[in-house]
C-alpha cells in the first residue's frame, strides 16, 4: 500500500538520487509527475518549457559518449561519475526553456536597453520559470517513491546532445534529470543555518 506523505516529508526527504534499480518506470507516471509540475509559477504564466522523455538506452549512451568526448577534451581523462551516472536511470528528462517573452521587456528594449538587458539576462525571469518547474518536478518524484537528480554538469556537451535531441534555437536545453526506481542515500546534505540564509526588514 502506497502511504500517502505530507509535504513536508516529501521535502525533508528529497535528496539528489544517483544510484537507481534496474527496473523500468510506466510512461504514464512519467507523465503524471510532469503534467502535475507544470502547476509551477511562471513569468505571465508563459509556462516556457518543455520536457523531452527520453527512454532509449541508445540515444542515452549516445549522450554519454559525448560528455565523455568533451570533457576528455578539456582535462584530460575520464569524467567523474556526477556527469555521467544518468545512463544507469531508466529514463532520463531534457528540460528544454522556451522563448519568454514579455511586454515590459518589448518597451524597455526601445527605451532603456541596458535596463532591459539586466532583467532580461541577468534577473532572466524566462530561466527562473523552468527552474521553478524543474523544482516541482523532483517534489512530484519524491511523492511518487523514485528518485531523481537535476543534473547540468553533462551540459558541457550542450550543443552535441540538442543535436542529438533536435533541439533548435530558440528552444535551450537547460538541464537533464534522470528518474528512476531510488537506491536510497542514507545521508542527507547538510544545509546552512537559517540565520545564515535569512535578513528580516522590520
Ligand atoms: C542547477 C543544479 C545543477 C546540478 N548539477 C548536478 C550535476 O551535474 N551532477 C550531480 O551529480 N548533481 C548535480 N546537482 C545536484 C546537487 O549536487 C545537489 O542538489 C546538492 O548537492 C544538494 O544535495 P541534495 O539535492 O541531495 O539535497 C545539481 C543541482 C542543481 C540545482
Amino acid at each position: 500500500m502506497n502511504e500517502r506523505k505530507t509535504f513536508v516529508e516529501v521535502v525533508k526527504n528529497r535528496k539528489s538520487i544517483r544510484k537507481y534499480k534496474d527496473e523500468n518506470i510506466d510512461i504514464e507516471k512519467i507523465k503524471e509527475i510532469i503534467s502535475l509540475s507544470s502547476n509551477a509559477p511562471s513569468g505571465g504564466n508563459f509556462q516556457n518549457w518543455h520536457c523531452i522523455i527520453i527512454r532509449n538506452k541508445t540515444v542515452i549512451e549516445k549522450m554519454r559518449e559525448s560528455v565523455e568526448a568533451i570533457y576528455k577534451k578539456i582535462i584530460g581523462n575520464a569524467a567523474p561519475s556526477y556527469y555521467t551516472f544518468f545512463t544507469e536511470a531508466p529514463v532520463v528528462l531534457a528540460v528544454i526553456e522556451k522563448p519568454y517573452y514579455s511586454s515590459m521587456d518589448e518597451i524597455l528594449e526601445k527605451t532603456d536597453k541596458e535596463r532591459n538587458y539586466i532583467r532580461k539576462f541577468i534577473v532572466n525571469p524566462g530561466l527562473q520559470g523552468v527552474s521553478s518547474f524543474i523544482t516541482h518536478i523532483l517534489l512530484a518524484v519524491e511523492n511518487e517513491g523514485l528518485g531523481a537528480c537535476w543534473m547540468t554538469g553533462p551540459l558541457i556537451a550542450k550543443e552535441e546532445i540538442e543535436a542529438m535531441l533536435g533541439v533548435r534555437k530558440p528552444d535551450n536545453l537547460v538541464a537533464l534529470i534522470p528518474v528512476g526506481h531510488k537506491i536510497e542515500r542514507k545521508s542527507k546534505s547538510g544545509r546552512k543555518e537559517i540565520s545564515e540564509i535569512i535578513t528580516i526588514i522590520d
